[in-house]
């Protein structure tokens, strides 16, 4: 395609994206009325594709300036990255299968204009904020987290006294995490491997890694593609509630080699190592789903392989003498980079809650430190998702609300 067609491309694909975030086009006729933002300068490291290009289209709507790099090397989808950086006040620096190097080039050309509101989905940037860039910090007001790497970062940081601006940990509102982690992750982590894969999961012994938000998403569709699901956790609680859901706790050590596809969804990294990759059967799949590419020990595969070759478009084949290993986009998340994210309408939330948590900083003086996204907020995008889907709830009558609040009333 030459840049016309990239171009128009991304601009079907934010058009089909827009068209199915009807909470998020609520909150950019308001910011197009009020013009909540004008004035503020939004540095953004997000994957950049058409959803992404929704937010920051809503928030160049509120009247803010917006530059734009992504947050993972493989999920950035150029012909939405170049329609993006043609919109009025939006610059994007992302490039599909970018270098380390010009990952973080990148980071600091967003760093270059100086935002005063920052919006990460890892933190990459405000870690570069913290490290490279601390002259910029004083501009500051505050940022926003998307997923639960970055807010795990950032609270790492508060413990150790390094967080030196307030961030909003947006992946903790129920409007984010309820849906997103586990409905988002769980139909887009399937159809990344589904469409990769081209293989049948009904039938096959499927290893989901770690039972948070993501791992029971992914788990749920799993059992509903016909898998025979095995957990693998670390926390007994979480591994209780998986048996009681109906699936499989065991060691990654005895998974390994049970396990037909295998799917990290933990945050941490080692899921996957050499000792594993040693027991597993001839054929085994590998994907992550978490934020980094750390949970499958690459490195380890790497020096146990006789060779490696790519056997279908984005599967690696790993030769380790008497098996084969298959991992999806080199065990980056298989739902960007091998897929194009999360559905819609569930980004339609997260998204809002970005929008409106944006806007709550640039309208409030935050200290440093990491907040929880205001409970209001996050009930006003489930009442306006509601609506936007024809719901209508019930409402406490006065009876019922002076008896929830009352002790008096008994047997
Ligand atoms: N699209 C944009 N950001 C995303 C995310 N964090 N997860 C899945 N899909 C996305």
């Amino acid at each position: 395609m030459n840049e016309k067609e990239l171009i128009e491309s991304g601009n079907m694909k934010m058009e089909w994206a827009r068209n199915h975030m009807p909470v998020l086009a609520i909150i950019r006729e308001q910011f197009i009325e009020e013009k909540p933002l004008k004035g503020h300068t939004i540095g953004m490291a997000l994957h950049v594709e058409a959803k992404t290009a929704v937010l920051v289209e809503t928030l160049a709507a509120g009247g803010a300036k917006v530059a734009i790099t992504g947050c993972n090397p493989l999920s950035t989808q150029d012909d939405v990255a170049m329609a993006l950086d043609t919109r009025e006040n939006v610059s994007c620096f992302s490039r599909y299968g970018c270098s380390s190097q010009e990952y973080y080039d990148a980071i600091d050309k967003v760093l270059d204009f100086e935002p005063d509101i920052t919006i990460d989905d890892g933190a990459d940037l405000i870690f570069k904020l913290h490290t490279e860039r601390t002259d910029l910090l004083p501009n500051i007001l505050g940022g926003c987290e998307e997923t639960t790497t970055g807010v795990h970062r950032l609270h790492a940081m508060d413990k150790e006294g390094a967080l030196k601006m307030p961030v909003i940990a947006v992946n903790d509102a129920m409007t984010k995490y309820l849906f997103d982690n586990r409905y988002g992750t769980g139909q887009s982590a399937w159809d990344g491997i589904n469409r990769t894969t081209n293989l049948l999961v009904a039938g096959k012994n499927v290893v989901v890694g770690g039972y948070g938000w993501c791992g029971r998403g992914v788990a749920m569709r799993a059992a509903g593609l016909g898998a025979n699901v095995i957990v693998t956790e670390v926390d007994p609680i979480r591994a209780l509630e998986a048996r009681m859901d109906g699936y499989r706790p065991m060691k990654m050590s005895e998974a390994a080699k049970l396990g037909d596809i295998f799917v990290t969804t933990t945050g941490n990294r080692d899921i996957l190592t050499a000792e594993h990759f040693k027991v597993m059967r001839d054929g085994a799949i590998l994907a992550n789903s978490g934020h980094f590419n750390v949970e499958i020990d690459m490195e380890a595969l790497a020096s146990l392989a006789k060779s490696v070759r790519t056997v279908r478009q984005n599967i690696k084949e790993y030769d380790i003498g008497n098996r084969r290993i298959n991992v999806i986009a080199d065990g980056r998340l298989v739902n960007l980079a091998a897929g194009d994210g999360h559905p819609a309408e569930v980004m339609d939330m997260s998204f809002a809650d970005q929008a409106l948590c944006v806007r709550h900083i640039a309208e409030n003086k935050l200290l440093n430190g990491v907040h929880k996204v205001p409970l209001e907020l996050d009930t006003y995008v489930a009442k306006l998702k509601l609506e936007s889907m024809g719901i209508s709830i019930d409402e406490f009558t006065l009876e019922q609300e002076k008896y929830m609040n009352g002790w008096e009333c008994g047997t």
